[in-house]
């Protein structure tokens, strides 16, 4: 055995370790850990008065928001964290945004170890700054970074440290309607050694992207296929949590439904066709029951499944309807259900005229509707509206954007800077 190796072997962790916040978020989301032991209080965890803030000197030129393409333009800052095995967390770096330094050897570049989340950040036209559910991003990214043995964090101290990024940077927070700053916290493995295992040193960054509509197409009605040949995620996988992992075998099913000339996958599962989920976004179809209510209804959280912070307040806001407390715009009564549907069954509404609509959801897409399905060599096509949203999209969506930039007051949006 080579020296290295047996250095490696060493300096790995013993185990992954879970913190109770994971454990806890587990619980509640219904999401099933592998293991499930000691605390990381030993370590050092994320400590905000520890922050440096090195203060880019040129700042770069911004762009007009109306050209923005999704995800394209950065700006003037970026935080850092390192972790390590030995000391837990360390000093916490606001600094220029620009290049990692990386050995070749970073076991992310190998073994894909690494983790995100999408959130954003808005500015209303008081000049407030506001967050949407991140405690909702930085409870995922702790199960995320448990998942693949990645170390966990204290989520509130992650949080601090956003809010101080995104207040240097506010300039850069576009105000046009439908347009964000696009925040991406991250965390890769760096360990400096070939060999599959929890790493001994890790690195969480975060960086701000200004955006408009994540499809290039803007907020227009999408085009899904449903793929059959290929799986985004199985029982007992990973599909659950926002690994980087989870994203890179779609790439090619998209490129293929793209030349077919379709937008995006939607993800068939099993021989039953069950629908799990669209492209990069969770989904949702309205039905009309015999009785002249609509159903909505979205797969349930199974492990296949992504719990979305959007496909949460999505089902939250129908319903608070379904309870009563009306969504502007949408006056029919709905049912909210989470349970399995099969693609015959949507294709069969859609013959009946019982398919009301079917749409996506997801941080950078919002809400996105979906006009036809290319499904076993033929087109279903799905109702929308005049605007493009349907019936419930659009209410959802017209309350959903006016909770998170502020102009309908809710503790969903949480101001983290005043004017
Ligand atoms: C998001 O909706 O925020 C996501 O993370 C999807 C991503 C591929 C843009």
């Amino acid at each position: 055995m080579s020296l290295s190796f047996l250095r490696l072997l060493r300096s790995s962790r013993p185990s992954v370790l879970y913190s109770p916040r994971v454990r806890d978020y587990t619980r509640t989301s219904g999401i099933r850990l592998l293991n499930n032991d000691a605390s990381q209080a030993q370590l050092a965890d994320i400590d905000v008065s520890k922050l440096e803030v090195i203060h880019r000197k040129d700042k770069k030129p911004q762009p007009a928001s109306a050209g923005l393409k999704f995800g394209h333009t950065f700006s003037d800052h970026m935080l850092t964290i390192p972790w390590s095995v030995e000391s837990g967390w360390g000093t916490p770096q606001i600094r220029p945004y620009g290049p990692l330094e990386l050995e070749p050897s970073a076991t992310v570049l190998h073994y894909a170890q690494t983790i995100f989340e999408g959130m954003k950040a808005y500015k209303d036209e008081q000049g407030r700054v506001t967050l949407f559910r991140p405690d909702m991003n930085m409870r995922r990214m702790n199960t995320s970074a448990a998942r693949i043995a990645l170390p966990t964090f204290d989520g509130n101290a992650l949080l601090e440290l956003i809010k101080k990024l995104v207040h240097l940077d506010k300039e850069w927070i576009p105000t046009l309607p439908g347009y964000s700053m696009y925040i991406r916290p991250t965390m890769i493995a760096t360990q400096k050694a070939i060999g599959v295992g929890p790493p001994n040193e890790a690195l969480l960054f975060v960086i701000l992207c200004p955006v408009g509509p994540y499809y290039a197409g803007g907020f227009k009605p999408v085009s899904l296929y449903g793929t059959t040949d290929y799986v985004r995620a199985a029982p007992g996988g990973t599909g659950a949590f926002k690994l980087g992992v989870n994203y890179a075998p779609g790439i090619l099913p998209q490129k293929l439904v793209g030349e077919k000339g379709y937008a995006q996958n939607l993800w068939l599962h099993g021989p039953e066709h069950y629908l799990t989920e669209v492209g990069t976004m969770n989904l949702f179809v309205v039905f009309e029951q015999d009785n002249g209510d609509w159903e909505l209804v979205t797969p349930p959280l199974d492990g296949m499944i992504l719990p979305g912070v959007t496909r949460d307040s999505v089902l939250t806001l129908a319903r608070e309807h379904s309870q009563g407390k009306k969504l502007d715009g949408l006056d029919r009564k709905i049912t909210v259900t989470e349970r399995s549907v099969k693609m015959s069954e949507v294709k069969e509404a859609a013959e009946k005229n019982k398919l009301i609509e079917l749409f996506g959801s997801g941080t950078a897409a919002i809400i996105s509707p979906v006009d036809r399905i290319g499904y076993m060599g033929e087109d279903v096509h799905i109702p929308t509206g005049p605007d493009g949203m349907g019936p419930v999209s659009g209410p959802v969506l017209r309350e959903l954007v006016g909770r998170q930039t502020g102009t309908i007051p809710s503790d969903w949006s949480v101001v983290i800077d005043e004017p």
